[in-house]
């Protein structure tokens, strides 16, 4: 047992949270559009195909925005193949993941699924194989409200009203030598200013994301976002960023897994001060925001079969991760981290949604059920409203070659004045100790109660979830949570991730 103490206090507000860093990811990849979140046939799917029982579990996991439909995927894409009749759409190879894509699902049916399920589209545009004239037409066949050839080619296929989709990725990963089309950061840098000028033009309400380094370790970043940069930065409102995280090659320890949080967090402050010597360099007073559109741990199912399959299969089982106790340790430690990050990062995006490096998976014509990773993001977006307090963190902790000294202790404490409500996000890093944890809320009231407690926890790091055993990792109630004042003290287990939310009755 060791004690560590969380301070937060009112004043010291970080930035409003922005609920669009519970976002997720859908490509058309593997399974998971086609027996994935569309199975026409399944005893649960709707009248267009979608599975009703993977609706309410992305519904229960709270995401709030999705990106759209890819990816890879998205710089070979021509939108033109998924609208209109679904019987004369194209079947096409997809060289992005060497499958048929059979076109059966595609703008409509996306946006009908967003509808269904209540989350916000994030739509991407192809700068692979194509470049800003498509771009500006499939916004207009989207957003523009009619009386032109595109918009009313959209209105002919059923859809009255423009579609109102807001905000557009400008590519993907451009800068990988496994893309499409890849591009030297000028190239991608002048295609991405022209193409967000055309698109402001045709709707300026729109917001756009221009492609980072598709990771952290490209010999090539931040030379990319700095010459990128140097191109569109007054054109567009966001730089992504990609991160999947694995275990090192030469140490294994979980400890070194959990130091992603703060390779990560390096990684969003890198960005910002790129980003930020741009602004200096144009003498704008403009700060970027950031876009995390793709993260997730990412390790095992990432080589040969899981990648490709021979004969250009239909949704094949690609990237098919199975996720472990472990794993949803360091997602729930990387959710504190993004809130820590509040006031640049606005958008993540957890790659992706089903069957493909996910937190729900499906058999076709089986269950649905929750992967491990789906635990911690549910809670985070449940509970996660409002202000970003900045947290004052006493630990002890461990060695970890790349960063010193760490923390056991990763946490975030959002408040939302309009409930009175707290909620503190924890994670224990240490493998083997108890903490007893003292968490000071200064200035959220004098008297509070407890509305929920819950911890992730399972002995075994190892432990997955699967078809047979959906729910071998599933946070528990956590006791023993002792409120006086503004005080809470909590003892939480060795590898844990907790949740404590309270609410104040007297302030
Ligand atoms: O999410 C899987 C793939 O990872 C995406 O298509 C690509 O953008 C990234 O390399």
């Amino acid at each position: 047992m060791f004690n560590a103490s969380l301070i937060v206090d009112r004043d010291f507000n970080l930035a409003p949270l922005d609920r669009r860093l519970f976002g997720v990811f859908v490509e058309h990849l593997g399974r998971c559009v086609y027996n994935g979140i569309h199975e026409p046939g399944h005893p649960t799917a709707d009248e267009q195909g979608f599975r009703g029982d993977v609706a309410e579990l992305t519904k229960e996991l709270g995401a709030t925005i999705v990106r759209y439909p890819g990816g890879n995927f998205m710089s070979g894409y021509n939108w033109e193949d998924g609208v209109g009749p679904k019987d004369q759409r194209p079947r096409r190879l997809d060289l992005a993941w060497f499958s048929t894509e059979t076109n059966q699902v595609g703008t409509h049916e996306f946006m009908a699924w967003c509808r269904k399920v209540g989350i916000e589209p994030m739509f991407g545009v192809n700068l692979g194989t194509r470049g800003p004239d498509e771009a500006r037409h499939y916004l207009e066949y989207c957003n523009h409200p009619g009386g032109t050839a595109l918009s009313d080619l959209r209105r002919s296929h059923g859809a009255e009203e423009p579609l109102g989709i807001k905000f557009w990725c400008l590519g993907n990963e451009m800068d990988g030598p496994w893309q499409i089309c890849q591009k030297t950061p000028d190239e991608y840098g002048r295609i991405a200013k022209e193409t967000a000028k055309l698109m402001r033009w045709v709707d300026p309400s729109i917001e756009l994301a221009a492609c980072g380094s598709s990771a952290y370790d490209m010999p090539t970043y931040g030379i990319w976002e700095d010459r990128v940069l140097e191109h569109c930065f007054e054109f567009v409102d966001y730089l992504s960023l990609h991160s999947y995280f694995v275990k090192p090659p030469l140490d294994t320890s979980t400890e070194s897994f959990f130091a992603q949080i703060e390779t990560n967090a390096r990684y969003i402050e890198d960005t910002v001060a790129i980003a930020d010597s741009v602004a200096t360099r144009k003498r704008s007073t403009k700060r970027l925001k950031l876009s995390f559109d793709e993260w997730n741990v990412w390790y095992r199912a990432r080589h040969g079969e899981h990648l490709r399959q021979a004969g250009w299969p239909e949704a094949p089982r690609l990237l098919e991760e199975v996720y472990t106790a472990e794993d949803a340790l360091l997602i729930g430690g990387m959710l504190t981290m993004f809130m820590n990050h509040a006031d640049r990062l606005k958008v993540a995006c957890m790659a992706q949604l089903c069957n493909v490096i996910a937190p729900i998976m499906t058999e076709p014509g089986g269950p649905a059920w929750r992967q491990t990773i789906f635990h911690p993001f549910a809670q985070a977006a449940r509970w996660a409203h409002g202000q970003v307090l900045r947290p004052v963190i006493r630990s002890p902790g461990f060695a970890n070659p790349r960063h010193g000294e760490l923390p056991y202790l990763c946490a975030s404490v959002v408040d939302d004045a309009a409930t009175g409500q707290t909620a503190v996000f924890l994670l224990n890093r240490s493998l083997t100790d108890e903490m007893d944890l003292s968490i000071t809320l200064r200035g959220l009231g004098l008297e509070r109660r407890l509305v929920q407690a819950e911890q992730l926890h399972c002995a075994d790091l190892n432990a997955t979830n699967t078809v047979d055993a959906p729910d071998r990792v599933t946070p528990q109630v956590l006791d023993g949570i002792a409120i006086a004042g503004e005080q809470l003290r909590v003892k939480l287990k060795p590898a844990s991730w907790n949740v404590i939310v309270t609410q104040a009755v007297r302030t």
